[in-house]
């Protein structure tokens, strides 16, 4: 089964990317419709036009207010007929009205273990708080910051003096891997939300090969 994606990014893209080279490695049985982002000059930009992926830049400064920038969005997704909105490092709050339109639709990559240390320096505030054990979440994406039910999880524990570049290198790796996954059980329709819990029907797939000093949890597949 595949499914029509949008992803919404801000930044340098590589979880664009890395959805990108699970679809063309054949593991991530998703279209990308649509990249739309907000920040002219970006990365991801980039990363759309070599991959031949519509990119729609839309500068939120230049909409009177975040209803009026989040509705055009919305028009757009919906004449892209997307199935799922995938937040890749958009760093913006979407409106209620946007969350309303596409409810139990749109989901996110987190870079820390939620609900701990969630807004934009989850990474560095774990750190920084001094935990032993860090990661990443993907997540269905509810009105609260970094909030709703989530899908899958990877922890990533800390190493000794290590700063924040090299944990987020770390964690970023780990988001590459889980946040495509989480989009491939979507797209076999393998997802079902019961209140806050998320379960994922069992699939034929193999497990992934494993190596690394890292815990994904439910556990990835083969391909991912
Ligand atoms: C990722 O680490 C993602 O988890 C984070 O932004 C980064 C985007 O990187 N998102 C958040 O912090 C959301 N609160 P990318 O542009 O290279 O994909």
């Amino acid at each position: 089964m595949a499914c029509t994606i949008a992803i919404l990014a801000s930044g340098n893209g590589t979880n664009a990317q890395a959805m990108i080279d699970k679809i063309a490695f054949g593991a991530l049985d998703a279209t990308i419709a649509l990249i739309i982002c907000n920040r002219p000059g970006a990365g991801v930009i980039q990363r759309a036009a070599k991959a031949g992926i519509p990119c729609l830049v839309l500068d939120h400064r230049q909409f009177a207010d975040r209803e009026s920038f989040d509705m055009r969005m919305a028009e757009e997704l919906r004449a892209a007929r997307v199935q799922w909105i995938v937040l890749a490092g958009y760093m913006r709050l979407l409106s209620p009205a946007f969350l309303q339109a596409f409810r139990g639709r749109v989901i996110n990559i987190h870079p820390a273990l939620l609900p701990s240390f969630p807004g934009l320096h989850g990474g560095a505030d774990a750190l920084a708080y001094g935990v032993k054990i860090s990661g990443c979440t993907v997540h269905f994406v509810e009105e609260q910051v970094d909030s709703g039910p989530v899908i899958i999880q990877a922890a990533v524990p800390v190493h000794a003096q290590e700063s924040v570049d090299e944990l987020m290198q770390r964690i970023h790796a780990m988001e590459h891997r889980i946040y495509p996954q989480a989009v491939q059980w979507l797209a076999e329709g393998r997802i079902a939300v019961v209140g806050r819990q998320v379960c994922l029907t069992p699939g034929s797939k193999k497990p992934a090969s494993r190596s690394g000093d890292w815990l994904v949890w439910p556990p990835l597949e083969e391909g991912f």
